[in-house]
């Protein structure tokens, strides 16, 4: 079971996938008997189960849960999406966050990503416009009780070679982010 199955409440609970892309995480957790909404804020992912809106102004009834798979490093105003899923999210409610740091990367990551010795600035260069993990980490923790964060392998899933698990095994940022009502006890300050 990948992070995003293990830690979602049981089907069918209403779930909101913001920045879906093409929709694939969306269509596999319906067939799973989930109830859920996937937004995307470019208007070519529309299609029949992908409706095109931006998470930061996006209102509707309340979700058990919301999951940003590699698209919290995109948004324009990460304070304002956390918001706006903080709002959307029942009492209780979830935040799943399957991200990837890439400040963390380093030259041995670049080399092999780019297969090219010296290739840590043009990494840099690449990834500036994007959310540190660092800054989501952050955002999170002034709205929501982080129940866990983890580091995990990233680039593997793109590179297709699993050799590369152990080098970069800082890359991927896993985070669930409770309400207050859903913190067990010995989590609360
Ligand atoms: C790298 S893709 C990830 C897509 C999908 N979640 C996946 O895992 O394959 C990031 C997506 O986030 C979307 N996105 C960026 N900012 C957004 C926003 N403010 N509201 C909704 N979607 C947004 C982009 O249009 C893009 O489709």
């Amino acid at each position: 079971m990948d992070f995003i199955d293990t830690h979602l409440p049981p089907a069918p609970a209403r779930i909101l996938d913001a920045g879906c892309g093409d929709g694939a995480l969306a269509d596999r957790l319906r067939e799973r008997g989930y109830d859920v909404t996937a937004i995307d804020i470019d208007p070519e992912r529309a299609r029949p189960g992908v409706r095109t809106a931006d998470i930061c102004d996006f209102r509707d009834d309340p979700y058990d849960a919301v999951v940003f798979a590699l698209s919290l490093h995109h948004v324009d105003d990460l304070g304002r999406a956390l918001d706006s899923a903080a709002a959307l999210l029942r009492e209780g409610g979830r935040l799943l966050i399957d991200e990837f740091a890439h400040e963390r990367a380093g030259t041995a990551i670049a080399d092999l990503f780019y297969d090219q010795p010296g290739s840590l600035s043009r990494w840099r260069d690449e990834h500036r416009d994007l959310h540190t993990g660092a800054a989501m980490v952050d955002a999170v923790a002034g709205r929501f009780t982080i129940a866990s964060l983890a580091s995990v392998p990233y680039l593997y899933r793109y590179l297709e070679d699993e050799t590369l698990r152990d080098t970069e095994s800082v890359l991927g940022l896993q985070l669930v982010g409770l309400q207050p009502a859903d913190v067990p006890a010995g989590w609360r300050p």
